[in-house]
């Protein structure tokens, strides 16, 4: 895994915007505690990431979110906190470790009427729900392999509609956007995604960069045209 690096008072004011204007709720919290207890990665979005999705899902009004990375499922819960009644929400994870962590705490936060987690290569399960011909989505989280980033905003595009918003986690990796030998592996699919979000005809976009306890990183916030 590639090594995050938050500064101590990052960490220490991101601890106290959660306190003071956050607030997650107890079966958010109990999906950060069931991650760390099933020895799986510190790498689900802040706090305040995590209800500015829910703030985002709300402001959209959307009522079919897609999310791609799973995780324990910290993310999901904010955002279907944000759904209204008869919303849902399908989100692709292909450890089925992670997906069974997930499933119990998105159960537990009394969400699980409303969420689907497919098992599977994410781009498998977005071919497959292409072919089911759903209804677009109106939200999309992609927060899962990096290389894959461009994939998966292609699949966005296709798979949302005109006005569909989507988010793009984990932009500016430590710098790695300057200086890709920062991380081989993962700071190519970063870059090329950011290229694309710059030149896509059907997407218009911006990037914020942000430090907090997950170190240097950002998200990129984009309409599907
Ligand atoms: N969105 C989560 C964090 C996701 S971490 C949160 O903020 O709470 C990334 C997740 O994507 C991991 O669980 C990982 O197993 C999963 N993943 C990585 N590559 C994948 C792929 N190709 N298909 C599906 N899931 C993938
Ligand atoms: C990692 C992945 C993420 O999605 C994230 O938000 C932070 C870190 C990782 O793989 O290191
Ligand atoms: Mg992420």
């Amino acid at each position: 895994m590639f090594e995050h690096k938050p500064r101590p008072e990052w960490v220490a004011t991101e601890e106290f915007l959660s306190d003071v204007v956050v607030h997650p709720d107890p079966a958010l919290e109990q999906a950060i505690r069931s991650a760390a207890e099933a020895g799986m990665p510190p790498i689900e979005v802040a706090p305040n990431a995590g209800k500015l999705l829910k703030l985002l899902v709300q402001l959209s009004g959307a009522r079919r979110i897609l999310e791609i990375g799973t995780l324990a499922g910290f993310s999901t819960i904010w955002m279907g906190r944000g759904l209204p009644d008869g919303g849902t929400l399908v989100t692709c994870e292909y450890l089925p470790k992670h997906a069974e962590v997930a499933w119990a705490n998105i159960d537990a936060a009394g969400l699980g009427e409303k969420v689907e987690i497919r098992l599977g290569p994410a781009l498998d399960t977005l071919a497959a729900l292409e072919e089911e011909a759903r209804e677009p989505f109106d939200f999309i989280f992609i927060d899962a392999d990096k290389e894959n980033n461009s994939r998966y905003l292609e699949w966005a595009v296709r798979l949302g509609r005109s006005g569909t918003t989507v988010v793009l986690d984990n932009t500016i990796w430590e710098g790695a956007v300057l200086d890709p030998d920062k991380d081989p592996v993962n700071a190519p699919g970063i870059i090329d995604a950011l290229k694309l979000l710059g030149e896509h005809p059907g997407l218009d976009a911006t990037v914020i960069q942000t430090v907090g306890s997950k170190g240097w990183d950002g998200f990129a916030l984009a309409r599907v045209l």
